[in-house]
């Protein structure tokens, strides 16, 4: 049976100063296996949030399968997904990009791999609108996306670079992409754009060189990050004691809700840290710790089926 298994890690993008330019692949993943079969479309979710996700033709992976038929101009007989997700929706991780390279690549394997990974990024852009998570996602490491006039994306760059240490609370509390980018003035003056100009570049130095305390001046924004915080209450306060409990760096993850934090150790402490801080304002939270991929997304031709066939 035309079986294959994909594997799709979880993604961090802005990275402080790097706004809308940049993400990297964490070490959390999504688990995927498509069957092609005689006839019908067979969803079965699982993990982390499964009862929100449908088991139909709306399902995030299953579009991203249509969308790759639909390119090529074929189509598959009949689709079984199996879906098992580490990670959360609408946590500034990445997730609904796991799921659109997902089903993208999922969906070209079971047609025989005719598109690479540039083109799988190119169709997982026309579908998020904006590659910084897809394109970590699929490449792992850090991804630079330079974007254009007209805000397109000019040019993929993707640095491989050594294994970081880092730690996620995500607040029970939840924040839309849309609401966290309302929030954000529509110009910003000279000074923080050179703010983050000279920040990012040394961001890009100091990741590629694995290289903590490089990290824990670059990573820092004047764009983004304080009108975001005004959305999560103890948000600036956690970056605080995240900071007091030994992080080089911490930011907000994405568009949040999620922090990031970084440092070669003591990061269960970190996140503690931060966890009771929420707790003092009343929010219960989550900790994931974590190293960066840069290996992103794994296919493979899957020879038993997960569930028993039918
Ligand atoms: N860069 C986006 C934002 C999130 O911060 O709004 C990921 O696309």
């Amino acid at each position: 049976m035309n079986k294959f298994y994909v594997k799709v890690p979880a993604t961090t993008a802005n990275l402080g100063p790097g706004f809308d330019c940049m993400g990297m692949a964490l070490g959390l993943h999504n688990e995927f296996w498509f069957t092609e079969i005689p006839t019908g479309l067979e969803v079965i979710v699982s993990g982390e949030g499964h009862e929100g996700i449908p088991a139909d033709e709306r399902n995030l992976v299953v579009r991203g399968v249509r969308y790759v038929c639909q390119h090529l101009g074929r189509d598959l007989t009949g689709l079984r997904l199996e879906q098992t997700n580490h990670v959360p929706a609408a946590s500034g991780m990445g997730s609904s990009s796991t799921a659109i390279v997902a089903g993208l690549l999922g969906g070209n394997a079971l047609l025989g791999s005719p598109l690479n990974r540039e083109e799988i990024l190119q169709l997982a852009t026309n579908i998020e609108g904006h590659p910084d998570n897809v394109a970590p996602a699929i490449f792992g490491g850090l991804v630079l996306v330079p974007l254009g006039e007209d805000g397109a994306c000019e040019h993929i760059e993707h640095i491989p670079m050594p294994t970081l240490n880092a730690v996620l609370v995500l607040p029970d509390f939840t924040l839309f992409t849309a609401d966290a980018r309302a929030a954000l003035p529509t110009e910003v003056s000279r000074d923080d754009a050179i703010f983050n100009m000279s920040h990012v570049a040394l961001l890009v130095r100091a990741l590629e060189t694995g290289d903590y305390q490089k990290l824990a001046i670059a990573m820092q924004d004047k764009i983004h990050q304080p009108y975001r915080m005004a959305l999560i209450p103890g948000m600036a306060e956690a970056m605080s004691a995240a900071k007091e409990a030994g992080a080089a760096a911490v930011v907000i993850s994405g568009a949040g809700p999620s922090l990031i934090a970084f440092a070669p150790s003591g990061l269960s402490e970190i996140g503690d840290a931060m966890m009771a801080v929420y707790q003092a304002h009343g929010l219960t939270s989550r900790k994931w710790l974590f190293a960066t991929d840069d290996i992103g997304s794994v296919v493979q031709p899957a020879s038993a089926p997960k569930t028993t066939s039918v």
